[in-house]
């Protein structure tokens, strides 16, 4: 079992019976995802999933979970999603899956979140991964000189096959080279007053508990 999948079957034995859960993105939810699948087939668990993209929608309903969308719930009991980098004082970029948007929705209006990880995304300070700032194609080329202007080195998100990729939303990332992140929440700010940026990835004070996979099994911080 790899430690993605060793993570994701961790985080699903926090799901219990008629909780409402939100469905994070990427490779290691994809395996809380195929848990809660198995527990719902098997085990007769009953949830409802409110995935945090397509493609985890797409999983979630091949499994026979339940899905709704964040406005056909009240409230959302706990989400378990994957994060990108993971600082020393729990603040977290993600998006690399380019489902930022309505992860950083789903874990704002749930009650618990939960965030599974390998080590490989533990970090001192945030930033050696690309930030991603998801923002409307309307004066885009704008946004980018500002930030080649600002030294934030950003590139335009491309496809596999080199177009430009287009999120659930039908909005482009622009990812910032940064290297490191010295004042997180100062960059937030300043990101959030920034118009045609819809959303970017610094998730900062969200998560309660990390359940991190290691070489010599899993480990929980809350
Ligand atoms: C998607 C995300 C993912 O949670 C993040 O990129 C981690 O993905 P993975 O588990 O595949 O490493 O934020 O937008």
């Amino acid at each position: 079992m790899n430690l993605k999948q060793m993570v994701g079957i961790e985080a699903a034995s926090y799901v219990k019976d008629d909780m409402i859960v939100g469905l994070g993105t990427g490779s290691t939810a994809y395996y809380f995802i195929e848990e809660l699948g198995r527990r719902v087939q098997e085990e007769e668990l009953h949830i409802q999933g409110v995935p945090t993209s397509f493609a985890s929608r797409k999983q979630a309903k091949a499994l026979g979970i339940p899905v709704k969308t964040i406005d056909e719930v009240s409230y959302v009991d706990l989400v378990v999603d994957g994060a990108d980098e993971i600082s020393a004082d729990f603040q977290g970029i993600k998006g690399g899956g380019a489902a930022l948007l309505f992860e950083k929705i789903v874990a704002s209006y749930a009650k618990q979140v939960i965030w599974i990880v390998d080590q490989s995304k533990l970090v001192t300070k945030l930033g050696r991964f690309p930030l991603p700032v998801e923002v409307v194609p309307y004066g885009e080329k704008q946004l980018f000189q500002l930030f080649e202007e600002k030294g934030y080195r950003p590139s335009f998100r491309l496809t596999a096959d080199g177009e430009l990729l287009v999120t659930d939303c039908q909005h482009h990332i622009i990812d910032l080279h940064l290297d490191v992140i010295e004042q997180p929440h100062a960059l937030d700010e300043e990101l959030n007053q920034l118009v045609g940026v819809v959303e970017h990835g610094l998730f900062l004070e969200m998560v309660q508990t990390v359940i991190i996979g290691q070489e010599d099994g899993v480990k929980t911080i809350v």
